[in-house]
């Protein structure tokens, strides 16, 4: 089946969808972008990712490409056209193009750039991953210094993602100045003694739809919640690890550069966030 996606209006067959060259989201990074998690043919925490759109779209004077109620519209129907039960809705909009390349943003009558399209993952809930768990190693950030903003300034945790593979690992965990800012694509957490720990909001990391999700549920099951700075190495001597994302939900981490956590295998307050975090948002989904 060929996949049908959504450019500055149109609904087109994958193959038949373009962009010009001189699009600012092509030459400079000039873009933002979303990542909507499916269950059941349904949208998750969709109404989370549309505010912290607006808020990156705000932060780099960018225009609104559409409302709100415009951009469920296109989700919803990218979903049905695709016939998507389990999978993701990828969301991108650029600043445009006025036809040539200049470091200078074009002029404010330049209309945004507005893609979307949709991944199918059969089995996303039921993933093989999460029963094994990750393996992680850790790297420095060397990112800018805008983490807060959801950029598709992706080389760098690209690289990550690879110098993980190349060792046999499944992701990287970012640290910068001896303390852990957060996953290649994900919020990072460890659990000791029942406490769990993950690094406070700040420009320094993505603020993520699905940890705020996750929080809240933890607090509800009246876990205690540290949110404070931590060290690689004390995440190695944690029980548990974790990360949370739209795509994967909550990933348990069973290693942390070669050190294996608890029995390695995925602890019991990651797995049990989980269940809790796909039950309730399932139920929620729009
Ligand atoms: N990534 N931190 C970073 C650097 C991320 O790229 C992401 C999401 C998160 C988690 O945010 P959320 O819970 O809102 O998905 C944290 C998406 C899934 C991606 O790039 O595919």
């Amino acid at each position: 089946m060929t996949r049908t996606v959504y450019v500055n209006g149109e609904y087109l067959p994958e193959n038949e969808a373009s962009i010009s060259i001189f699009d600012r989201g092509f030459l400079m990074a000039d873009a933002v972008y979303e990542v909507t998690s499916v269950l059941g043919g349904k949208l998750i925490d969709f109404e989370g990712h549309a505010v912290r759109l607006k808020r990156s779209l705000d932060e780099l004077d960018m225009a609104e490409p559409c409302t709100k109620e415009a951009l469920l519209e296109i989700h919803r129907k990218l979903v049905e056209l695709n016939e998507i039960d389990e999978g993701l809705v990828y969301l991108q909009v650029t600043r445009g193009s006025d036809g040539d390349r200049d470091f200078a943003f074009p002029s404010e009558d330049t209309p945004p750039s507005i893609v979307l399209f949709t991944q199918n993952k059969p089995g996303l809930a039921d993933s093989p991953a999460a029963k094994k768990g990750a393996k992680i190693i850790s790297i420095e950030d060397i990112r800018w210094g805008r983490r807060d903003i959801k950029t598709v300034q992706l080389l760098y945790p690209s690289m990550g993602k690879m110098m993980a593979k190349k060792v046999g690992c499944d992701d990287a965990w970012m640290v910068e100045d001896g303390y852990v800012t957060e996953g290649t694509s994900n919020n990072a957490y460890f659990v000791k003694d029942g406490v769990i720990v993950t690094r406070p909001l700040s420009t320094e990391i993505l603020h993520g739809i699905t940890r705020k999700a996750v929080l809240r549920i933890a607090e509800e099951a009246q876990l205690k919640i540290e949110e404070r700075l931590f060290t690689i190495e004390e995440a190695q001597s944690a029980d548990e690890a974790f990360t949370t994302s739209a795509s994967a939900f909550v990933m348990p981490v069973v290693e942390i550069d070669g050190v294996t956590l608890g029995e390695g295998v995925p602890g019991p307050i990651a797995k049990r966030l989980r269940e809790i975090y796909l039950d309730e948002s399932q139920k929620a989904a729009i």
